[in-house]
């Protein structure tokens, strides 16, 4: 394979085995120089195992790795990064405590000629490559202050900040805005030009369309298919993806029922501006505005995980103090969160415990006897439901891949009695297939007379799921759109400062 000709990177017939799961089985990639390849599959298909046996970070049990035409057996990250493979990993991997610059940094200072840590001159890089990402923020403030955004913009200027000849970007977008997805195609753009090899996964595949020229696809841990992207259709892909074609991604849109209210909020103030608005049982309400705009802050309030300066909460009519999300939860809330790994999941806790957490009264019955074969059908059943597939309920979730860990707490919400529920981007990182259930799991909660508050980005979505949409705009509640106004372009117009 060595010579001029020889691909950047081939990974020759890779197999992967965890306890009780085949993860990859024989799968042939290779990647060109200046090329963007897409690595596209359904959640738990294999993406990210695939590319940390590239990394370093996990050894194949079967196979081979050339780089440049040279085999290659990388024993950590370390040598992998050495090499000049460089990666962003799906989950983010920041020292919270640590400045921008100093994670963009860790592990290898630049020093001096004195052999001190020449701070000014790192600075002076992590300036340069955020600058080049457009993130107008100063390096030295640590990155506990920053959103999941910004916190997603450091990991990918940790990783340009090493010479690489291959960059790996898993899931780059989850966390993104528009605008910054812009910076970043253009900055992938000119590593293109300068030879680089690219590997892109993402579930949106307009962004496919958009970044890559040749596709490959895994389904259940092997490679089934790989296309020039300019040669392919949206609706290839979702076929080669599920294995079989995809009918009505959007569940029949059903008319707005006005029922009756079940929340009210008046004047709900936490660090950012008050905000009034009302939810109906049986409605689906959309929040949407540009990054920054306020929704997750608003949410977290109303759940109790932030403190309230001021304002008042009610359900049904009644005055609720909301001052933790343990109250909340006992309300009738429930609450997906934006930064699941954090703020949602007990990652070392079984896949049933996870999602049985908020629904432990439903299956107990008096003396502490718990009903467990009911705990286990119900689990069961949504297992199925949102395609999680894992060895088996006593799994540990942190053994699961990014998608399904996220499935599983939607899940736990779906078994909960909860009444009004809080979902915050619930379809990021959800593959296509699992996306369309997750619709049609909406509208059952509307039948069940179930409000719902669907903060997302994706305007297609939200024009689809919601029966009304809330535009927000610098912290605050802008434009209510139903009907016929409620339509992409007007929420745009709206969500930019529009009058
Ligand atoms: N450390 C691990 N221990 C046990 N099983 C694992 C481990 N890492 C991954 N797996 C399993 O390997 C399979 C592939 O997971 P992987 O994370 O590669 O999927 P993915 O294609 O990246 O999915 P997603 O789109 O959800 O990120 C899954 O069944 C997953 O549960
Ligand atoms: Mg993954």
């Amino acid at each position: 394979m060595a010579g001029q000709n020889s691909p950047l990177i081939f990974l020759s017939g890779i197999s992967k085995n965890f306890p009780g799961v085949q993860a990859l089985k024989r799968v042939d990639l290779h990647l060109k120089k200046g090329e963007v390849l897409g690595l596209v599959g359904e959640n738990g298909a294999g993406k990210s195992t695939l590319m940390k046996i590239l990394a370093g970070v996990h050894q194949k049990n079967e196979g081979q790795i050339f780089f440049r035409g040279n085999e290659i057996q990388f024993k950590n990250p370390h040598e992998a990064i050495k090499a000049g493979v460089s990666t962003v990993y799906q989950d983010l991997n920041l020292v919270e405590e640590l400045s921008i610059c100093e994670n963009i940094f860790l592990g290898r200072f630049i020093k001096s000629r004195l052999g001190l840590i020449d701070q000014k001159g790192m600075e002076k890089i992590a300036r340069e490559i955020l600058g080049k990402l457009g993130l107008d923020i100063d390096s030295c403030i640590p990155v506990f202050r920053l959103g999941v955004a910004q916190k997603q913009m450091v990991e990918i200027a940790k990783a340009l900040a090493i010479e690489a000849e291959v960059l790996i970007l898993d899931e780059p977008s989850a966390t993104l805005s528009e605008r910054e997805l812009d910076n970043l195609f253009q900055v992938i753009r000119e590593l293109k030009k300068e030879g680089m090899g690219i590997i892109y996964i993402s579930h949106q595949l307009e962004e496919i369309f958009q970044i890559t020229d040749r596709v490959q696809v895994l389904r259940d841990g092997e490679a089934v298919g790989e296309k020039e992207t300019a040669e392919t259709s949206r609706e290839e892909l979702i076929t080669l993806i599920i294995g079989r074609e995809l009918k009505d991604f959007y569940p029949e849109e059903q008319p707005h029922r006005k029922g009756q209210e079940i929340l009210c909020v008046e004047e709900l103030q936490g660090e950012g501006r008050e905000a009034s608005f009302e939810l109906r049982e049986g409605e689906i309400l959309g929040f949407v505005g540009l990054v920054g705009s306020g929704r997750t802050e608003l949410m977290r309030v109303l759940f109790g995980a932030d403190r309230k300066k001021k304002g008042k909460v009610f359900l049904r009519g009644e005055e609720v103090r909301v001052d933790s999300p343990q109250k909340a939860v006992k309300l009738g809330f429930g609450y997906l969160p934006e930064e699941r790994k954090t703020q949602a999941l007990l990652l070392e806790r079984s896949v049933k415990e996870n999602m049985s957490l908020a629904s432990l009264p439903n299956y107990s019955l008096p003396l502490g006897i718990i009903k467990r074969k009911k705990e286990e059908e119900d689990t069961l059943g949504f297992l199925r439901r949102l395609q999680i597939k894992i060895p088996g309920l006593w799994t540990e979730t942190k053994n699961l891949s990014g998608g399904n860990q996220q499935k599983v707490i939607l899940a736990r919400w779906l078994l909960s009695d909860a009444r009004v529920i809080i979902f915050d981007e619930p379809t990021r990182g959800i593959d296509v297939g699992t996306k369309s259930e997750i619709y049609r799991l909406l509208q059952e909660m509307k039948e069940n007379n179930i409000g719902v508050i669907l903060v997302s980005s994706d305007l297609e979505e939200v024009v689809h799921v919601c029966d009304r949409v809330i535009v927000m705009d610098r912290g605050e509640l802008v434009k209510v759109l139903e009907g016929k106004d409620k339509r992409p372009e007007m929420i745009m117009h709206y969500a930019t400062g529009g009058e």
